[in-house]
């Protein structure tokens, strides 16, 4: 999978259909030759340019200058003369910014090393035993060195040949005497020729509203996604595509970039003077600052590339199967995971023992399987205004206490889950009154709230213990097998009474240690299912789901706005991941009504729960929701581990929406319709299929008919006789 040849000084790195290619220049540079369709031979050197002079009349000399504005670099680095983005920037001791890295030595080998105290992909062994099957996964490390500031810096890339991915990820060692400062370290990077009118396509959005799909056409100079709100953020999302003008999701070339991190991030793409498309992505530049005495080293995080000639589609699938086979660890991944009902929209902040107890025995009449109790468990919480860092359980609410209400839980037949917000503290809170030192903060600035909260200075290792032992502690006392880990503030105020001045740009130290901190939950607790969450879809990012299998999407529980949100997520993550509920009408956030069954056939689209008081709901509603529960029943496995198809896109053709979803064998498949807008008037709609088998006949159970997978496919499926908005159908398809 991974060649070098020795002669024409190239690598090249294989998938099924995608090949990679690394040329060595004769100084020790190293270039991007090419990333696209497998290629069957090496070649292509010649695509480096190295004979052409731009701006130098005399044709014998390379001018260096010249030679770093143009040079498609494997790893760019900053003050040396390439005046484009850099990916490497360290000031040495006397202040001066200047790094140049040129190739030392390289190995290749099977499988891949762990990223030190980072989320990142992963090979198992029974995942390598089994690698002559096309699952082949082979690494290449690229040491490079800069003799001048005595650093070592290891270029990492690994193949995952079936999953068409390739991962990029960068490590610093400090050899020398001095102590550098690295000031910027991004992890990947893509230098192409800007032979097309390529369109930029990214995932922006805000609370609520997350995971917007925007494609927008690049020109001349810098265009990014980007966050600086120490976590991934509702507003923009760590991944990138160019794509090819007209891409659909079966048409057209997709080059995607996606961060494995938590915390602030750029991707950017950059046209510049010669013509060529520069596009990174790596922690932003903003506030960091990391500080490497001699013999330390820096690992940055790693960035998953893949590439499509086939459009969008085909990069859906690649990085659902990739997440879903190398990223998520958690034993849930591949187990039916249990129906939850949470009662954050059925009571806010307005419960009591009582209350639970009754929400929970009705669910467990309809068929649910897991009661979440949200916040307001804890301290004096009767709203958002405090408490937070006081993880002690509110026995006035509680009567009989928590371990009296998680027994009484699992006596109705429930399993139980918790909420929690461990890196948070509210002013009004013993804790800040004991530790004001405790939360991060200006000195001297009246410290900027938001939801009446500040954040926990997580860089101090006393301050860490104490947010998982508050949690550990609880989950201790009870049998609890499920924790929603929320954060619902970003971070301002950036100053610590813990850190030094030298180390003050380091708040890459609070996103480490929220990793740390999930990574000791789920060892110590190995069967609880973790849920990540950040005042809904916050921090949806590849970090957080290598902690925990399943994500909150948004706090938009609208089925008709879920279907954008779950669109644009379900674009780069697997449904399996995306924390979707039913909740109840008028919907609390838009005001508007929709069908239950068709907030149901939504929510199916992810991890499925209820999100409501269902001691409120009528006969009917309930015996909806017991049909609704052994539905889950009956698809969940193949939603879990099936290939995801979008047919069609409300949030483009403003009228309808369609999607599905094939086993992996093709036997079965399950396609959603959902007529947003009634129009009158109107013909039957048709909807292509996808990802069947051609030769195959299919029996529809909606139809009650036999259809070729051809036919379904090339002629289409109609889609008649809906009457209302926003009412939906699953149409089923089981080969004969
Ligand atoms: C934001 C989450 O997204 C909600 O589901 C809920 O848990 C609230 N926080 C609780 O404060």
């Amino acid at each position: 999978m991974i060649i070098y040849d020795k002669k024409q000084h190239i690598f090249q790195l294989n998938t099924k259909s995608t090949s990679y290619m690394i040329g060595i220049t004769p100084e020790g540079y190293l270039g991007h030759i090419y990333y696209g369709e497998r290629l069957q031979h090496i070649d292509g050197g010649y695509l480096l340019r190295m004979e052409e002079y731009p701006y130098t009349p005399e044709r014998n000399k390379r001018e260096k200058c010249v030679f770093l504005e143009s040079f498609p670099m494997e790893l760019p680095t900053g003050g040396i003369g390439d005046f484009r983005e850099s990916c490497l920037d360290i000031r040495d001791e006397h202040g001066c910014l200047g790094t140049e890295i040129l190739y030392k030595e390289h190995r290749i080998y099977s499988g891949k090393t762990p990223l030190e105290g980072l989320p990142a992909s992963f090979v198992t062994a029974s995942q390598m035993d089994t690698e002559d099957a096309g699952t082949a996964v082979q690494t290449l490390e690229l040491i490079c060195q800069d003799r001048v500031l005595g650093v070592e810096v290891v270029l990492s890339y690994t193949a995952f040949e079936r999953e068409d991915v390739i991962t990029r990820s960068v490590r610093v060692h400090n050899r020398g005497e001095q102590t550098l400062t690295i000031e910027k370290i991004y992890s990947a990077c893509l230098d192409m020729d800007y032979e097309e009118d390529y369109e930029l396509l990214t995932l922006p959005g805000a609370w609520a509203r997350e995971r917007r799909i925007q494609r927008r056409r690049i020109g001349y100079g810098r265009q990014s996604a980007a966050s600086i709100r120490g976590e991934s953020g509702h507003q923009e999302h760590p991944f990138i595509a160019l794509v090819t003008p007209g891409t659909t999701q079966t048409q057209g070339d997709v080059y995607a970039m996606h961060f494995v991190y938590s915390g602030n991030f750029l991707g950017q793409v950059e046209v510049s003077q010669h013509d060529m498309i520069r596009m990174t992505m790596g922690i932003h530049s903003y506030e960091f600052g990391w500080k490497l005495t001699p013999g330390q080293s820096f690992q940055a995080p790693e960035v998953v590339l893949t590439y499509s000639s086939e459009g969008l589609g085909k990069m859906t699938r690649s990085l659902h199967d990739f997440y879903r086979e190398h990223l998520i660890r958690s034993r849930y991944k591949n187990t039916e995971r249990p129906i939850l009902i949470n009662n954050w929209e059925a009571t806010y902040f307005d419960f009591t023992t009582e209350k639970l107890l009754d929400i929970a025995q009705t669910a467990k009449d309809c068929g649910i399987e897991l009661f979440v109790m949200d916040d307001g468990w804890f301290g004096r919480r009767n709203n958002d205004e405090s408490s937070l860092g006081d993880w002690y359980v509110n026995e006035a609410k509680l009567t009989g206490g928590l371990k009296y209400l998680v027994d009484s839980i699992n006596k109705i037949g429930l399993k139980f889950g918790i909420w929690f917000e461990p890196e948070m503290i509210s002013p009004d809170s013993d804790l800040f009154r004991a530790h004001p030192d405790w939360m991060i903060q200006i000195p001297g600035r009246e410290p900027t709230l938001s939801r009446a909260q500040g954040v926990l200075d997580l860089s101090n290792p006393e301050v860490e213990e104490y947010a998982y032992e508050s949690v550990a502690r609880i989950l201790r006392s009870a049998p609890i097998m499920y924790v929603k880990w929320d954060m619902n503030r970003q971070l301002s105020d950036l100053g610590s009474a813990y850190l030094s001045k030298e180390h003050g740009r380091e708040l890459l130290r609070y996103v480490l240690a929220v990793y740390r901190m999930q990574e000791r939950l789920i060892k110590e607790f190995p069967d609880l299912l973790l849920e990540n969450c950040s005042g809904g879809g916050g921090r949806f990012d590849p970090g957080m789901l290598y902690y925990s299998p399943q994500i909150w999407c948004s706090d938009d529980t609208d089925a008709v706005e879920r279907l954008g949100i779950q669109e644009g997520t379900a674009l780069i993550y697997p449904l399996s991941t995306i924390g979707a509920h039913v909740s109840v009408c008028p919907n609390h956030t838009v005001g508007r009504n929709t069908p239950f069954v068709t907030r149901g056939h939504v929510a199916l689209a992810g991890t499925f729960g209820y999100e409501l008081d269902v001691t409120k709901l009528s006969e009917e509603e309930k015996a909806l929701i017991r049909e609704q529960t052994e539905m889950y029943h009956t698809y969940q496995l193949l939603i879990r581990n099936g290939d995801y198809y979008r047919l069609a896109s409300y949030a483009e053709n403003h009228y309808y929406d369609a999607y599905m979803v094939v086993s992996k064998d093709q036997k079965e498949a399950l396609m959603t319709f959902v007529q947003v807008l009634a129009e009158p008037n109107r013909r039957s709609r048709k909807v292509h299929l996808q990802g069947l088998d051609p030769e195959a006949v299919y029996y529809c159970d909606v139809t009650q008919r036999e259809y070729t997978g051809e036919i379904l496919m090339k002629g289409g499926m109609l889609i008649g006789d809906l009457w209302g908005d926003a009412v939906s159908r699953l149409y089923h398809f089981e080969k004969r």
